[in-house]
């Protein structure tokens, strides 16, 4: 099977704000207003061939058939924590979604991942799943968040992270061919300790301020 595709989001307005969120000075409260606002762009790009049904409405003139996104079919899925920057933008995009959870941890000798929380809406079948994750590093944690969501059989699955690094799609789209995954930027590569170079340092610690 061919690679997961990787669907660069390079809008002006996505690569500005990316830029912003980089820099080291930025703070908790600017960071997470970027994420929040890229994740509405983003939103945008990785709903764009999501199916649509048509609804009557009356206009004041007169009545027509309109279309509307059947977000209730749609699952976002945060792999915690730091997916959690991701989710809060995209929701407010598609306020109709349903929300999912995975809590992985990464071990931090093994970098490998470790799963501590699973919570998914029913019917899992008929859904259409978005996993939202900001740094797509080693691939360990997107790899295994997949791969359980696999066990409920979704009908689709996306990948959306801000940023990733050659080694995180290598791996990701090796375990997952047929995830496709949207990112605004693939880095240089990852270091020893499992951070993407440049990067912008720990989503979850500059999300939160925990450092
Ligand atoms: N997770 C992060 O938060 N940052 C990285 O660079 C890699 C993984």
């Amino acid at each position: 099977m061919n690679p997961s595709s990787v669907h660069l989001v390079d809008h002006p307005l996505v690569q500005h704000k990316l830029t912003l969120m980089r820099r080291q000075e930025a703070s908790t409260n600017s960071f997470r207003r970027l994420l929040n606002e890229i994740s509405m762009l983003m939103a945008y790009e990785v709903t764009r061939d999501m199916p649509m049904q048509d609804i009557e409405v009356q206009t004041p003139l007169e009545t027509m058939q309109a279309k509307v996104i059947d977000g209730k079919k749609l699952v976002l899925v945060s792999i915690l924590r730091a997916g959690t920057g991701i989710l809060d933008g995209m929701l407010s995009v598609v306020p109709g979604a349903r929300v999912g959870h995975i809590g992985l941890y990464r071990d931090p000798k093994t970098l490998t991942a470790v799963e501590y929380y699973f919570k998914m809406p029913g019917g899992m079948e008929e859904r259409d799943c978005i996993v939202v994750d900001p740094m797509l590093a080693t691939g360990n944690s997107a790899v295994a968040a997949v791969e359980r969501l696999k066990e409920l059989n979704p009908k689709s699955i996306k990948f959306v992270c801000l940023l990733t690094c050659p080694e995180g799609v290598k791996t990701f789209s090796e375990a997952h061919p047929d995830v496709p995954i949207y990112t605004a930027a693939v880095d240089r590569e990852l270091n020893d300790h499992g951070y993407i170079l440049p990067g912008l340092g720990d989503a979850g610690d500059r999300i939160f301020g925990t450092k």
